[in-house]
């Protein structure tokens, strides 16, 4: 089993209780003037969020919990992977992080005190397992600790909102069998949802972002000789074997909820958009997005929401022995399994045909494009102009602020997979080059973040009200900076900022144009 190595101990290692409530700075002075751009509570004055609507943040356990060997937590694969030769772009491990572990209750209050009425968080399966399969110890601390938050947070008058599986495995059921790349990973998940609903809370979501997560294992450092993958699969099948599998946990674990008949309602968080082509008079490109729509949403969204099987163009082109056909009784488990539609909306970009042709591309299996044969294109045919603002460098090859398009992305989802409650599950942009900023007046002040959510929400307004979508919470990512996967500390998706020093968190302008602290009357600036 690759052994993790020396980890970084947190500064302190206790759940310290702040004082409430907790003092929100005035708001900032408007961002341009009026005749330019709204304030946060001008935006479509007239229309308002359907009552019930959850305003939330988001954040997942690697990202920001640290601690990473406290209290009985087992190895995960990223503690793992973030100490392999040139992973992390910045060197940075999430050891520490934000260390919600021991500042959760800080956290919750910080976000209640502007008004955010839900907290979407992941539990670190192997503070619960640390040994990853069902039948091994369950880690009583990672019980209590989870409790406590859960129960911290419906004090302070926000919604716990679960995720069981955001991307951190527990590296042991890699070592034993090669995790999601395993048929055996089924039942591990389904009894660790059961001890999970049993134990604490029915879970909102089982996976987070399927296609992401089964797209890393089949990459560096995953698939390195001491994290193995299962038996017969390779680099090339490991991200299709590891869909089979996943999509029969989310199925066992929807359906094991079901029969406790505890009240509930439960999906997973998809992620992609279905894209619009980029030259509008191209055939081929008009293929292609059918194509990206089916092997990025459609592949987990199909079986589950609508047909309980593979798109037909996948299965079309991608050979049985890389991805597993459903035999009939499975079809019939997994269609269904979900009680609402939940998408994790960053962005809604262009896409084109391979160079070469849809044909020839997904005919040959060495194609570099093969087998999806489709690229997102982020500017446009005509002039080169981009679809959006850009993120921070780290993120510049996917996401742009596309508000524009969001009306549109969110129909195509409703056409595709119907649904009566959707939800924004995540969304959020990091500032361009914040991480160089260096004065605390320069790194509140982010304004592109501001202008991306402040304009998407608007967006949801009229999706909601001339569109008819039935859209009923966001989650903005994240609560607060983060661990951001490979990019490490760098990239700043927080509406607060952290200082890495001292661990203090500041809101920035984005968490005002967010939470509507600007206009309810019952928050108190000091
Ligand atoms: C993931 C988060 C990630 C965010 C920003 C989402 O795809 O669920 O874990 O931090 O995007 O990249």
């Amino acid at each position: 089993m690759g052994k993790v190595g020396p980890v970084e101990p947190p500064p302190f290692t206790t759940t310290r209780v702040p004082d409430l409530p907790i003092p929100v700075p005035s708001p900032p002075p408007a961002l341009y003037p009026t005749w330019y751009a709204p304030q946060p509570a001008s935006i479509f004055p007239n229309l308002s969020l359907p009552s019930g609507f959850i305003f939330g943040v988001a954040t997942s356990a690697y990202q920001v919990e640290g601690a990473t060997k406290m209290e009985g937590k087992g190895p995960t694969t990223w503690d793992w992977a973030s100490r392999q030769p040139d992973f992390i772009q910045d060197n940075t491990t999430a050891d520490v992080t934000d260390l919600q572990y021991y500042l959760y209750k800080e956290d919750a209050a910080r976000v209640a005190a502007i008004g955010v009425t839900a907290h979407s968080f992941s539990i670190s399966w192997a503070r619960i397992f640390p040994f990853g399969v069902a039948g091994s110890p369950i880690n009583q601390l990672g019980i209590d600790h989870y409790s406590d938050l859960i129960d911290y947070h419906w004090s302070v008058g926000v919604e716990p909102v679960v995720t069981l599986f955001h991307w951190d495995t527990p590296l042991a059921l890699v070592a034993y069998y090669g995790g999601f790349t395993s048929p055996q990973i089924v039942d591990d998940f389904v009894k660790y949802t059961i001890n999970i609903i049993l134990m604490m809370i029915p879970p909102r979501y089982t996976f987070n972002e399927p296609s992401v997560y089964c797209g890393w294992v089949g990459s560096y450092p995953f698939t390195m000789a001491d994290i193995s993958l299962a038996p017969g699969v390779n680099s090339s099948t490991a991200n299709y074997q590891c869909a089979y599998n996943l999509v029969k946990a989310h199925a066992g674990a929807v359906r094991a909820f079901r029969a406790l008949n505890i009240s509930g309602e439960i999906a997973y968080k998809n992620n992609d958009f279905i894209g619009t082509a980029w030259r509008s008079n191209s055939t081929q490109d008009a293929i292609a997005v059918e194509r990206h729509a089916a092997f990025g949403i459609g592949l987990y969204a199909d079986p589950i929401y609508t047909t309980g099987d593979w798109p037909d163009i996948v299965k079309e082109t991608v050979p049985s022995d890389y991805l597993p056909r459903f035999t009939e009784e499975e079809t019939k488990e997994i269609a269904g399994t979900a009680d609402f539609f939940a998408i994790d909306a960053y962005a809604s970009q262009y896409i084109a045909a391979p160079p070469n042709g849809i044909e020839a591309c997904a005919t040959n299996m060495s194609d570099p494009l093969w087998p999806n044969c489709n690229s997102v294109m982020l500017y446009d045919s005509n002039a080169g102009w981009a679809v959006g603002p850009s993120p921070d460098p780290a993120s510049n090859s996917w996401l742009q602020a596309t508000p524009q398009n969001l009306r549109g992305y969110l129909k195509e989802l409703q056409t595709r997979w119907p649904t009566d409650k959707m939800f924004i599950s995540e969304f959020g942009f990091d500032e361009p080059f914040e991480n160089d900023r260096t004065e605390m007046y320069q790194i509140t002040e982010d304004a592109t973040t501001t202008n991306y959510f402040m304009t998407n929400l608007g967006e949801v307004l009229l999706a909601i009200h001339e569109d008819g979508i039935p859209l009923m919470g966001t989650f903005s990512w994240g609560m607060i900076d983060n661990a951001e996967w490979n990019y490490g500390l760098e990239p700043k998706f927080g509406i607060q900022h952290v200082n890495y020093s001292t661990l203090e968190r500041t809101y920035k302008r984005a968490a005002y144009a967010l939470c509507k602290s600007q206009h309810s009357p019952t928050i108190t600036h000091i």
